[in-house]
């Protein structure tokens, strides 16, 4: 059928693929999140294998099962998930970003419960790394994918962050559509690549989705060693 894998083959290549929030610490019994569900990286971790590669899931916490035959790291923070993909980028092939890392951790992780107080109580928060910024700082003939998670000005918004961030492609994600975004089986997506062209894809199952990005993943690779 139109969504088979079986012309994708990656064998002998390693792609290392990011998935779900990450939980930043504010004290031993509260912490900072969001509500990706991982579903989309897993989606993309279980067609990789699929293509023959070795397949590097580094995942913040999620309530899904890897799929068989992924090497599975398990991070929490931002900063955790910076150094899993840090060290598995030099020999890597493709990145794939999709995790919903924090832009925003707590100053001080308090080693003690927080006790409530009468009145108002703020929360001092800072920047964790960009990660993708980083990656694509050090990229060397790595094809590196990002995701963009937008509301609105979808297109111009994810364009802005491929040239920012030195990524090869964007997968651009209306998380307010219906059928789009968080914890949803389907997604809409529009993959934004450096060379000016843009592929709009109509709703389709995470799956497919997750077969389209590989495809295009291996003709960025071919057009890299090219
Ligand atoms: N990303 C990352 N590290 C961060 C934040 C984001 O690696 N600290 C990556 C995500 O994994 C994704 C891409 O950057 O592939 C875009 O994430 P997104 O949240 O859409 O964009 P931001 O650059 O964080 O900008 P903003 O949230 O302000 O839209
Ligand atoms: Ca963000």
């Amino acid at each position: 059928s139109f969504f088979q894998t079986s012309e994708t083959n990656f064998s002998g290549k390693k792609i290392v693929i990011t998935a779900g929030p990450t939980r930043e610490k504010i004290d031993p019994v509260r912490y900072i999140t969001n509500h990706s569900s991982g579903k989309m990286g897993y989606a993309i971790a279980e067609e990789a294998v699929r293509t023959g590669a070795e397949v590097v899931l580094i995942s913040g916490p999620v309530s899904l099962q890897a799929p068989k035959g992924v090497r599975l790291i398990n991070v929490e923070s931002a900063e955790e998930m910076y150094h899993a993909v840090m060290k598995e980028y030099t020999n890597a092939h493709v990145v794939i970003k999709t995790a919903a890392v924090a832009d925003y951790r707590p100053k001080i992780i308090h080693e003690h419960k927080v006790k409530k107080q009468p009145g108002e109580q703020a929360l001092e928060l800072e920047r964790t790394k960009d990660i993708l910024y980083e990656l694509g700082k050090e990229k060397k003939d790595q094809i590196l994918i990002g995701f963009a998670a937008e509301t609105e000005h979808v297109a111009e918004y994810a364009q802005i962050k491929l040239m920012k961030k030195n990524a090869d492609m964007i997968v651009a994600n209306n998380v307010k559509s219906d059928g789009a975004g968080f914890g949803t089986d389907t997604n809409i997506v529009t993959l934004i690549k450096r060379n000016g062209v843009s592929i709009e894809l109509p709703l389709m199952s995470k799956k497919e989705v997750a077969v389209k990005i590989l495809e295009e993943a291996a003709n960025l690779l071919r057009d890299e060693l090219q």
